[in-house]
């Protein structure tokens, strides 16, 4: 997720670019930078933070009325100056800004190597301005079409040529981009907070149109580079709330990224029905006789879910356990075992302790995270990312359900290349889950409802069995830190053993209900609560025959493995508006933080 702007016009153009990347900073950032325009290229370029850019820049007398910057959340190489965006050709011709990811991008570089072109970046984004050197024969938007021919991925892209020093050319793919203008330039950024204290007009453009943006005009162009006409949009909104992208909070807004998120987790991660982990090609997973995932909060719910997949498919023994426990519960590992580690930020005290423990041990360690070069991801044997994008919100929402997807693919890759029996079906629909998401996303109405139930009550009970009881627990926490409701969640099987005591008239009881096994036993579990009194929220899908609940909402029916990523949704958008209801500040719950570095 990373933060572009482009600016074409009559005044100085770095004012604007560094503006619209301050602006940008919240999506993440590890460097920026710069290119200007003036006859020749001149970039600039920083590791850190924006402001070591600003600094740098004070050594320069920077003149120029078009370019582009850029703010990088790295995904492929470290955070690092050379890595930093803008990428310019050897010739210093052409210079690029890149947001998203360009997937095909090994075989493009090594056929760009053979003809002779230098790299000086571990990007995947540097392969696209040398492609365009490459079919540059005087006509840029003819080679940028033709670029776009070879690509393969997501992109925002914004182009300079010194030989055509009075345009920007832009484009994206799956990636956001809009344009804007202003009296005196055409202007464009990846988010709208960035062009909005220089205009609310603005344009969209859909996925491979190209513009070409010049002082006093913009023209747009299709795919095949016939000219287009495009209508102007006028953004509603100020500053603040587009940088929620309109949504009143980042929970919201994050909750509704999650299709954007997913799809970005899988990109390049499935061809026809085999899974690819380049990143654990040297692994053999013969030598382990035992896995454990360790994480802690919302990460660790998502280990639960992810260890029950792999055991049920490898029928290796996978244990889950809690980071602060795990590190100092003596945990009988060696060589043979694989660890797990899964953190959103990278950097929580408990779980880069017990990963330095299984180091210590002679575990091989695997990290998943959200952040490039943080921590866990140096100190780990192998590393994957989620690519969720930075998540603002205090309460984790699309972190979860990337961790979700990428621990699904992960056994199933475990599985693949210990030769077992794959169940392909989950596989593909692996690929359907964010349209999934977007159809229980239409329902939000029906779950702002269900939260009314909650207004007033200082309890709230979960229920589920199997992987649905992995789910209650994460729905339950999420209840807890955004809205204060005191919530637990339980096997249903274990309701009779104690926690039934404490049903009564008017206790809430939420349940999850997906699992074909045993979906029906937690069915039963709820009428035992049904006739203590309880309201009951049922999350379950159309498979099964219940009586007595008014309140039920019907899960799309898709495999068994993969209903913990569609049942979040309910109960993150439950939690989400009792919260509102209530009056908390969501986005910033009371005593909580985004990333704990204390044990
Ligand atoms: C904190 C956050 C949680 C998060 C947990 C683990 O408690 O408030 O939302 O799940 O840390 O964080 P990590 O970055 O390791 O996933």
């Amino acid at each position: 997720m990373c933060g572009i702007t482009a600016y074409c016009g009559n005044d100085e153009a770095l004012p604007f670019l560094l503006q619209g990347l301050e602006k940008l900073e919240y999506r993440g950032y590890d460097s920026a930078g710069i290119t200007i325009l003036d006859k020749s290229l001149t970039t600039v370029k920083c590791k850190g933070r924006l402001q070591l850019l600003v600094d740098e820049l004070e050594k320069y007398d920077l003149k120029g009325h078009v370019g582009i910057g850029h703010t990088r959340w790295a995904t492929h190489g470290i955070p690092s100056h050379l890595n930093s965006h803008p990428h310019t050709n050897d010739k210093n011709t052409l210079s690029l800004v890149h947001n998203g990811i360009i997937e095909n991008y090994r075989e493009l570089k090594e056929e760009l190597v053979n003809k002779g072109y230098h790299f000086q970046s571990e990007t995947d984004s540097e392969v696209v301005v040398h492609l365009l050197d490459s079919y540059y024969q005087g006509n840029l938007l003819k080679a940028v079409q033709k670029v776009l021919e070879r690509i393969e991925g997501s992109y925002a892209l914004c182009i300079l040529s010194t030989r055509h020093p009075d345009e920007i050319i832009v484009t994206k793919k799956d990636s956001p981009l809009v344009i804007g203008k202003t009296k005196n330039a055409s202007v464009a950024a990846s988010d709208i907070p960035a062009l909005l204290a220089y205009t609310k007009e603005v344009y969209f453009i859909e996925d491979n149109e190209i513009a070409i943006l010049k002082a006093n005009q913009i023209h747009f162009y299709d795919q095949k580079g016939k000219e287009i006409t495009k209508e102007s949009s006028i953004i509603p909104y100020d500053i603040d709330a587009a940088r929620k992208n309109g949504y009143d909070t980042f929970m919201l807004k994050e909750i509704y990224e999650q299709p954007y998120a997913i799809k970005e987790t899988l990109r390049g991660r499935i061809q026809n029905e085999t899974i690819l982990f380049e990143e654990l090609k040297n692994i053999d997973f013969l030598q382990f006789n035992k896995v454990y995932f360790v994480a802690c909060g919302t990460a660790y719910h998502a280990c639960l879910c992810g260890a029950q997949i792999l055991e049920r498919i490898t029928h290796l023994p996978v244990l889950t356990q809690v980071a602060s426990e795990f590190r100092y519960n003596d945990p009988i590992i060696d060589e043979h075992t694989l660890t797990i580690f899964v953190s959103q930020s990278g950097e929580t005290a408990d779980t880069l302790g017990a990963l330095r423990l299984a180091k210590e041990k002679k575990a091989s360690t695997i990290a998943i995270t959200n952040v490039l070069g943080s921590t866990i991801s140096r100190d780990a044997d192998y590393v994957l990312y989620t690519c969720a994008g930075p998540e603002i919100a205090v309460a984790s929402t699309k972190a979860y359900t990337t961790q979700l997807i990428l621990l699904m693919l992960f056994a199933y890759y475990i599985a693949q290349e210990l030769h077992l029996t794959v169940n392909t079906k989950a596989i593909l629909q692996l690929q359907q889950v964010p349209w999934y998401i977007e159809k229980i996303l239409e329902d939000a109405c029906q779950f702002k409802e269900y939260a009314t139930m909650l207004k007033d009550k200082h309890d709230a009970y979960f229920i589920g069995r199997s992987l649905d009881y992995a789910s209650v627990l994460e729905g339950a926490l999420k209840l807890k830190e955004v809205s204060y409701i005191h919530a637990d969640a339980y096997v249903a099987g274990e309701l009779k053993h104690g926690p039934i005591a404490l049903i009564e008239e008017g206790s809430v009881v939420i349940a999850v209900a997906t699992q074909p096994h045993i979906a029906s036993k937690t069915i039963s579990n709820i009428q035992e609560t049904i006739a203590r009194g309880a309201d009951v929220i049922l999350l379950t899908t159309n498979h099964y025959q219940v009586k007595n609940v008014e309140n039920i909402y019907y899960l799309p029916n898709v495999e068994p493995t993969l209903q913990s990523i569609l049942t979040a949704i309910p109960l993150q958008l439950i939690a989400y508006y009792s919260a509102c209801i209530r009056g908390c500040d969501v986005d910033k719950p009371r005593n909580l933080a985004k990333s704990v570095t204390v044990e």
